[in-house]
């Protein structure tokens, strides 16, 4: 057996394909994934396009997750997921995630499945009230009350050791640990990895609020901005973003805490620099904030700064998503080569799977005729 640190790196993610991606995804995964795939410390990193669990919840409009899965992968590349080193591919193409899904349904308890926070959450702004009912709108769809099964299946069949996601993605990752231990145990193996999440290291970019200070940075909210937003519509939400409703006068003291402006400059001031290129009056960030605290700066110019900021890091974006777009069979391609081998790296793990099992009756004759004649022999002693 091979050492446990000499074990491949791999990561995989994914999103669901329900909408367009926006600042939030950017600061608390796309960068880092994009870190990750360049830092050259991964052997294999994949990123699914999850639109089976996105059904989940859309199962009466798969046209909407079906268009989705293009704009998703269009913001993938526009902030440089390469492709030729990170694997794309679609959830619903790869079927030995099907597979697994139903052998993973055997080790997990619906009592376990009742006390995911991040599912249950998700119940509670759904309407889905757990309550009994056979109509689906009103009660627990089966399909997303198991949803963090299949999300086991995704990570366990491509062997990932590590998970890069959001804080709300932790409960996935304790269950899908619990899951592979369980399969190692019960089938006498060591087939699937017990991955580790890799979580956003501070809390501006953990959880963006949106431009209204309210909640997180969420399209049911519509308090986004988004990657594929054009300059004008980029200047026009910064420019009424929720800031400090108590700084009336610009000379009037003003907050800090809860003043969108501060906290998206927290998250994408890139460093000090862009006060000599944008906003020469401060040196640094700190500066600024006391300013600002003190009184005397007033916040029109906070924003401008913020949208030189924001534009800085959306410009060369929005170009690359451009050239996508103009190439959307390219894109296409890409989709099919990476679900192409997805198929062939999760098939293998499902062999591997049914062998621990001892259900791979066709590629091995002993799992039924040897044993049965064994069988026989033993019981006409
Ligand atoms: N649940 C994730 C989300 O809501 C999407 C997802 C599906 C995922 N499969 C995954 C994330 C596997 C990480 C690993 O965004």
């Amino acid at each position: 057996m091979l050492a446990k640190d000499s074990k491949k790196k791999i990561i995989l993610t994914g999103d669901r394909p329900t909408g367009k991606l926006h600042l939030g995804h950017y600061i608390g995964s796309l960068k880092r994934r994009v870190e990750l795939q360049n830092s050259g410390n991964f052997d294999e990193i994949n990123i699914l396009v999850a639109d089976d669990q996105a059904l989940t919840d859309n199962w009466a409009n798969p046209k909407k997750v079906r268009d989705n899965i293009i704009e998703v992968t269009l913001d993938y590349l526009s902030v440089g997921i390469d492709p030729d080193k990170s694997n794309i591919c679609i959830q619903s193409g790869i079927p030995a995630l099907h597979a697994l899904t139903f052998y993973y349904m055997n080790l997990v308890t619906t009592q376990r499945l009742s006390r995911n926070p991040t599912v249950k959450s998700e119940m509670q702004m759904r309407g889905f009230s757990g309550n009994d009912s056979d109509d689906n709108e009103a009660g627990l769809p089966a399909g997303f009350f198991t949803y963090p099964v299949s999300q086991t299946a995704d990570i366990t069949a491509f062997k990932a050791t590590t998970v890069p996601a959001g804080e709300d993605q932790m409960p996935m990752v304790e269950q899908c640990r619990e899951i592979a231990h369980r399969f190692n145990t019960i089938y006498n193996c060591d087939v699937l990895v017990e991955p580790d999440i890799l979580i956003p290291e501070n809390s501006a970019q953990r959880r963006l609020p949106g431009i209204d200070g309210k909640a997180k940075m969420s399209k049911s909210l519509g308090n986004c901005i988004y990657l594929s937003d054009d300059a004008k519509s980029v200047k026009q939400k910064i420019m009424s973003m929720y800031t400090d409703p108590t700084h009336i006068n610009i000379d009037d003291p003003g907050h800090i805490e809860g003043n969108m402006v501060f906290t998206y400059l927290d998250a994408f001031l890139r460093d000090d620099s862009q006060f000599a290129d944008y906003l020469p009056d401060y040196k640094n960030l700190q500066e600024m904030k006391e300013h600002y605290r003190r009184g005397g700066l007033g916040d029109m110019k906070c924003k401008k700064f913020l949208l030189k900021v924001v534009e800085e890091m959306l410009d060369p974006i929005r170009t690359e998503r451009a050239k996508w777009e103009n190439n959307i069979g390219e894109v296409y391609d890409i989709l099919k080569t990476g679900t192409d081998h997805a198929v062939k790296v999760t098939n293998q793990t499902l062999s591997e799977c049914r062998e621990a099992m001892r259900i791979n009756y066709f590629d091995d004759k002993n799992t039924m005729v040897n044993d049965w004649e064994d069988w026989l022999k033993e019981s006409h002693q």
